[in-house]
């Protein structure tokens, strides 16, 4: 099993190229199927996510021509079936876009259900209650949820909660549906904002994307488009963190500021220097880390997704933070494996309170989901001594070339297969 071996106690210094979003790259490469022409998709993330929904993808009948690691032309004209099967579905949720997708477009699809996953139950109910407004019938049974309708007709739809999933999901199925829909109480991410413009850039017809009311208007037929990605603000978010914990100076490249605006805050509240160019922002952590509070919610309020990033952070700084994670119900298992670095700080229910301490030590952590996995090397890097961090299939879901970017910021870090890998990597350091 791969792991990370690190050797910490080293600032990160230097630019990093942030790539494209994967959580717009999913719901992107899911509406391409929208249409019987080709559409080229630039700038998607080389990860693990991305590669599976598009085996998900090829699975169905979809055509996946990959010009390169980030640019893939799609297309779905000779699709055979509208089932997505189980094992795709159990390795990524996002395959369950197809449903909004297909339905939209032919009017029927049945995908596995979603399992739950580490951070929380994550139901569905918004997403079946957006497709039963729009007129689909919809079923559960045998672990698959199917979806069809006669006709799909616009409707007015409130969201109990600001789904990004559900959002994305009612909105691909309203952009072929006949008449106008509006959702209230809509995600605003910026990758809900990315699908928008990308469905729009195939002919759809879709207002208000990025605020709490979205109007669409049905088309009959999408057509062909060339399309970029946005930059991916956790990704970007990660490395900002990264350098406050290892008083580090980065900037990251390739990015929308606008989109990272309560990430930044958060840094200078911190302590940090931050200084924003047009498509860069840099992070510079020369003084000591002072405490915070900070409360995950919406977009644009401090993203749940950079959750355990600032979590790790504050518990270098100095005097008592308090972290409220109000989006999913478990999202501190990764606590008690920064416990084993050093880290002070107390769980209870959805609120963490920390206690900072003036040094992590490096020990052997395992990753439990895709942005604790992340958080636990950002701790590792800034820890005394070697981490290993375990089970890192969960940070390739959702980060590319992760380690590599990491080394061209300075940071000793290599991954390794094998306990031989591993005495190789500590000889190395000595
Ligand atoms: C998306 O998940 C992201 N995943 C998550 O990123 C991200 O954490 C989350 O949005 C919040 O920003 C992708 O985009 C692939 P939600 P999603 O529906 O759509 C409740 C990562 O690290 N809810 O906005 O599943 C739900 O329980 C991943 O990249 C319902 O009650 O999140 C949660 O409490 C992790 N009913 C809240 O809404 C529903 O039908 C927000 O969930 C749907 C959701």
């Amino acid at each position: 099993m791969e792991q990370y071996a690190i050797n910490g106690g080293i600032p990160l210094v230097g630019e990093v190229e942030i790539g494209g979003a994967k959580n717009a790259a999913l719901a992107i490469l899911a509406a391409s199927v929208m249409t019987d022409e080709t559409v080229l998709v630039e700038n998607m993330p080389d990860v693990r996510d991305t590669n599976i929904l598009l085996q998900a993808m090829q699975s169905i009948g979809v055509h996946v021509e990959r010009l390169d690691r980030h640019t893939v032309k799609i297309n779905a004209s000779s699709i055979q079936t509208m089932v997505i099967e189980d094992d795709f579905i159990k390795k990524i949720r996002a395959s369950y876009y197809l449903l909004g997708a297909l339905l939209g477009k032919y009017k029927k699809a049945a995908v596995a259900l979603p399992g739950g996953c580490n951070i929380g139950s994550r139901p569905i109910d918004q997403h079946i209650k957006g497709f039963k407004a729009l007129g689909a019938n919809v079923q559960i049974a045998h672990g698959l949820i199917s979806t069809e309708a006669e006709v799909l007709k616009g409707n007015h739809i409130y969201l109990d909660v600001a789904s990004v999933g559900a959002t994305i999901n009612i909105l691909m199925a309203a952009a072929m549906a006949e008449g106008q829909t509006i959702i209230e109480n809509a995600a605003k991410e910026p990758h809900v904002v990315d699908l928008a413009n990308f469905l729009n850039s195939m002919g759809a017809n879709i207002k208000g994307a990025g605020t709490d009311v979205i109007r669409v208007r049905g088309v009959q037929k999408l057509h062909k488009t060339e399309y970029t990605i946005i930059p991916d603000q956790i990704e970007a978010g990660t490395f900002m963190f990264a350098a406050a914990a290892t008083k580090g100076d980065v900037t990251v490249k390739s990015v929308i500021p606008k989109h990272l605006e309560s990430i930044t805050a958060k840094l200078i509240e911190m302590g940090c220097e931050v200084k924003e160019s047009d498509d860069a922002v840099r992070v510079v952590a020369s003084k000591p880390l002072k405490n915070t509070h900070v409360k995950t919610t919406y977009y644009p309020g401090f993203p749940t997704d950079m959750q355990p990033q600032i979590t790790v952070t504050l518990g270098l700084s100095r005097g008592t933070s308090i972290v409220t994670e109000s989006i999913f119900e478990n999202r501190f298992r990764y606590v008690d494996e920064l416990t084993r670095m050093g880290a002070s700080i107390k769980v209870e229910g959805n609120t963490a309170i920390i206690d900072g301490v003036s040094k992590y030590t490096g020990a052997s952590v395992t990753a439990p989901d895709l942005r604790a996995g992340a958080a636990l090397v950002i701790a590792a890097m800034a820890a005394e001594g070697m981490s290993v961090v375990d089970d890192i299939h969960y940070i390739q879901r959702g980060y590319e070339d992760f380690d590599v970017k990491l080394r061209s910021l300075g940071a000793q870090i290599e991954k390794v297969d094998s306990e031989r890998q591993l005495q190789k990597f500590r000889l190395k350091i000595g």
